[in-house]
């Protein structure tokens, strides 16, 4: 299949365009140089569909975002410009030559107020004004698109990229001294993983909404730990120069769920969820570090 991936610089965008490329399909890299979604006017439009009409796309994959959730308090027309004008921009585009659209859209549309996982049916009540541009994406990606798949992920890391995780490592290892949340419940997913999830999804076809995640939970200061635990168990010693501390010391301009779990009720439905435990995808993480020299 003739993919295009939006945001292909992007931590998901990088291993999308890897796992893609590894399963035989043919990858079309788009940039902001190509497609600036801060400008969704009627020229980006038309550049975007000519590019997928001259590849003959049949799948667009939108990893592009704005996601400094706390920059998103302040600059909140940006962010709804890039999350959901543009988001509908790039399904418009994708309608138009043809192509289904695959678009990342996130865990924080919920409140964190239920006391069990969010599930595809589930109300979405966003906190920030990230989360409300996120969801605004999702709404009109579903109307301008006639065939799209809007997949809810959360707590992701991999290697390459920017991310909670790989920053984590680097700080630890600089003997940086750390506060982190205890308190909030997340799954946090490594990209490899959640990249082929996708691309199970969007080769089946079946679209709709779904959630992505690994299975179980944990806060981030109790994976800190399983991570320095996992990186000992492959003979590298991490200092564990962190505290766990109340969400509510670590003061951020933007609101965040509580919890932000979710169930991947509609993958498990269709027989597509193969996303492991999350403590199982932080072992071959850190693997995949060892392997080429980064841990
Ligand atoms: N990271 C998480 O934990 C998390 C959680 C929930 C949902 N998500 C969602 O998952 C998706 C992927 O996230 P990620 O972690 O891979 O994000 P990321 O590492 O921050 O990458 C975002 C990508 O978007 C591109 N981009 C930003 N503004 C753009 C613009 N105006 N025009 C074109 N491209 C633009 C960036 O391009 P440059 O490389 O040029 O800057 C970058 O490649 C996003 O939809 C995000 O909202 C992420």
């Amino acid at each position: 299949m003739r993919v295009a991936v939006l945001g292909p610089q992007g931590s998901l965008g990088i291993h999308l365009c890897e796992e893609l490329r590894l399963r035989g399909h043919d990858v079309d890299p788009v940039d902001r140089t190509v497609c600036d979604l801060s400008s969704p006017d009627r020229e980006s439009l038309y550049r975007l569909r000519d590019r997928l009409s001259g590849t003959d796309c049949q799948l667009v994959i939108n990893t592009a975002a704005f996601t400094d959730v706390d920059g998103a308090e302040q600059k909140t027309d940006e962010a709804f410009l890039v999350n959901a004008l543009g988001a509908e921009l790039v399904a418009r585009a994708a309608d138009e030559v043809g192509a289904a659209v695959c678009h990342l859209s996130t865990d924080f549309v919920f409140d964190g107020a239920l006391l069990r996982p969010y599930d595809e049916f589930d109300t979405p009540n966003p906190l920030s004004a990230y989360a409300r541009s996120k969801l605004a994406g999702e709404q009109l990606v579903a109307s301008a698109a006639s065939r799209s798949f809007i997949v809810r992920v959360g707590g992701l890391y991999g290697r390459r990229g920017r991310n909670f995780v790989s920053s984590l490592v680097t700080r630890l290892r600089a003997g940086q001294s750390l506060k982190l949340d205890r308190d909030r419940l997340t799954a946090p997913t490594w990209n490899r993983l959640l990249a082929r999830q996708i691309i199970t999804l969007c080769e089946r076809g079946e679209h709709g909404l779904y959630h992505a995640t690994s299975q179980g939970q944990t806060t981030w200061y109790d994976f800190a730990h399983a991570l320095c635990d996992e990186a000992s168990a492959l003979g590298r010693e991490l200092p564990r120069n962190f505290v766990g501390v109340a969400t509510s010391e670590l003061a951020s301009p933007a609101e965040r769920p509580r919890s932000s779990l979710l169930d991947c009720r509609m993958l498990r439905l269709r027989g597509l969820y193969q996303l492991p435990p999350w403590r199982e995808a932080l072992r071959a993480y850190l693997t995949e570090l060892l392997i080429v020299g980064e841990l």
